[in-house]
Parts: C-alpha cells; sequence; structure tokens
C-alpha cells in the first residue's frame, strides 16, 4: 500500500483529523483534511470532533490547538519543529513595559510560546492582526515577538502608540531590498505579494501584503502573468491550484522554513501509527494561554 493510503486508512481507524499549513511539503498538504493559515487553523483546532488532531506545523501552532481544544489528543510528526520567532519575547519584557506604560495591551503574536501567550493580553495572527489591535481600547500596544509584522499593523493603526520588540522571522528576513529590485528588473510587469514578517523595504516595495491564505486570495484574482512571492515557497503549492497558467517566482533562495520542512510523509505515517508524538502542557500554562487566544477568536470574528 502506498504510504498516502496507509495514512488516511490509519487516519479513518484512529479518529483523526489532519491540519496542515501551507508551508509544510505539498504531499503532505495533499493528505490534509484542512490546509490554512494560522488563524484559519486554530479555528478548525478549536472546533475539531475528532479524538486526535495530527498538527503538521511547527510546535507555536500545536501548542495553540492543544490550548483551545484541551481534551483532544494533539500529535504533530515532529515535535522538535519550532518556530525560533516564538521564543524572541521574554516574561521580563512583558512585565516592563507594563510597568512603564499605562493604558498598555500586550498583544501577542500567535507565533509565540505557551509562556508568552500566558503573560499577553490577545493574540493575533497576521490575517487578523488589523481588526483585533483596532478593536482593542488601550492605546499603548506592546507588539510581540515580530518587529516587522508590529510596524506593518502600527502603520495602519496610526491612532494607537506602538512599543515594539525586537523579534523577526529568519525565512522573510532573508528576503533583501537588492534580490527584490534585480528580480523586479527582469521581470517588469510581475505583481509583488509579501508577507508582513519581511522586512519594511520589501512591503514598500510589493503590490499587495497579507497573510499566506489572503496572498492565494489575491493571486486568484489577480491579472497578471507573472508573481514574485515574498514568503515561504511551500505556499506555492497552494498558488499553482488557484493561479492556472500564472507563474511564481521566488526572490532569494533562502525562503524556506527548516522547521516546517520536518513535516515528511513519512514522519506522517510514523506519528499516526504510534500516537507516540503527543504535545504535553502543563494544565495551568494551557488555562492561561487560552484566555489571550479566546479574545483574538471574539475580536477577529
Ligand atoms: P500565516 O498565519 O500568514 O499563515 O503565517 C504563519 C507563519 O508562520 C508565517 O511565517
Ligand atoms: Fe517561524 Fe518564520 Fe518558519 Fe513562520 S516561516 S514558522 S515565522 S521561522
Amino acid at each position: 500500500m502506498e504510504i498516502r493510503e496507509k495514512i488516511l486508512k490509519l487516519k479513518a481507524e484512529k479518529d483523526a483529523v489532519i491540519l496542515a499549513h501551507y508551508y509544510v511539503p505539498g504531499d503532505v498538504q495533499e493528505v490534509a483534511d484542512f490546509v490554512g493559515d494560522s488563524y484559519y487553523l486554530s479555528k478548525v483546532a478549536s472546533e475539531a470532533k475528532e479524538s486526535v488532531i495530527v498538527f503538521c506545523g511547527v510546535n507555536f501552532m500545536g501548542e495553540s490547538a492543544k490550548m483551545l481544544n484541551p481534551d483532544k489528543k494533539v500529535i504533530m510528526p515532529d515535535l522538535k519543529a519550532d518556530c525560533p520567532m516564538a521564543h524572541m519575547a521574554t516574561v521580563e519584557g512583558i512585565e516592563a513595559a507594563r510597568r512603564n506604560h499605562e493604558d498598555l495591551a500586550v498583544v501577542c503574536y500567535i507565533n509565540s510560546t505557551a509562556e508568552i501567550k500566558a503573560h499577553s493580553d490577545v493574540c493575533v495572527t497576521s490575517s487578523n492582526a488589523l481588526s483585533v489591535v483596532s478593536a482593542l481600547p488601550q492605546k499603548n500596544i506592546y507588539f510581540i515577538p515580530d518587529q516587522n509584522l508590529g510596524r506593518y499593523i502600527s502603520r495602519l493603526v496610526p491612532e494607537k502608540n506602538f512599543i515594539f520588540n525586537d523579534g523577526y522571522c529568519h525565512v522573510h528576513t532573508s528576503i533583501k531590498k537588492d534580490d527584490l529590485l534585480k528580480k523586479k528588473a527582469e521581470l517588469p510587469k510581475a505583481k509583488v505579494a509579501s508577507h508582513p514578517e519581511c522586512r519594511e523595504e520589501i512591503l514598500e516595495l510589493s503590490d499587495f501584503v497579507g497573510s499566506t491564505s489572503d496572498i492565494i486570495k489575491y493571486v486568484e484574482k489577480t491579472d497578471a502573468e507573472d508573481f514574485l512571492i515574498c514568503t515561504e515557497t511551500g505556499i506555492f503549492h497552494a498558488l499553482e491550484k488557484v493561479g492556472k497558467g500564472k507563474r511564481f517566482h521566488a526572490v532569494s533562495g533562502s525562503q524556506i522554513c527548516p522547521d516546517m520542512k520536518l513535516n515528511t510523509l513519512e514522519k506522517l505515517l510514523h506519528a499516526l501509527e504510534t500516537l507516540d508524538n503527543e504535545l504535553h502542557m502543563d494544565e495551568a500554562l494551557m488555562k492561561k494561554g487560552l484566555q489571550p487566544l479566546e479574545l483574538m477568536l471574539k475580536l477577529a470574528d
């Protein structure tokens, strides 16, 4: 039996649902029940009825699924798949911001550890940060961990006062202005679509900025032959499905997230066979970390 068939058979036998982010390898996306951005996947996880959630993504995504649906067993093809940016904020930094600013909301990008979430007021993802931040009553926003997403949102909500942190995504910040300018010169008619984790100089040169699912929607509705894509290249799998006949180009060879690529079909099969790779979390931490996630779901809808 093919590995794909084995996975689908085991999934039914174990009463499991498979969730996959757009950055995992295409063959893994193909066996998933749901493929999407962080916001969509967290909503799907919170509503899952199956006893097992298999999360093909990185650690903070599995943790968020567990907090949102704590009675389910959450397993991951590789528990080592972690987002380095999720660790780029500290509890000390949050406490200092709370001491130094009145009327403050600690806004935590979902790409963060459960501990950071537990000390924050509200979570956001790239697709809902604008609506969530706009809905907050507080004037001061301490935006963690990603400085690039924070800066991008701050431009769209000028009435708020943002305090930034120095976190960043090594994949998105590896995309450099010179590389983009070179590609634009080679393909002058190409549209540029970028994720807000990119550097500001990349966003300024972009025709569209948005989350992974927003980039896919933009490509689908935009009349152009060539697109320069400034995000992780796992997204090309979904882009090629919606953009038949359109051509997609990376800007540099470094647009690959090594952690997302730890999610292979072989590891997914093994995780389903053994149910070994379960994500275990501290109960008290889960309860505290759930609050900002629930507020996000409430404010974003
Ligand atoms: P999205 O929520 O846009 O899918 O982004 C997740 C992510 O990890 C981007 O690097
Ligand atoms: Fe984290 Fe960047 Fe990988 Fe997204 S692409 S999971 S932000 S390291």
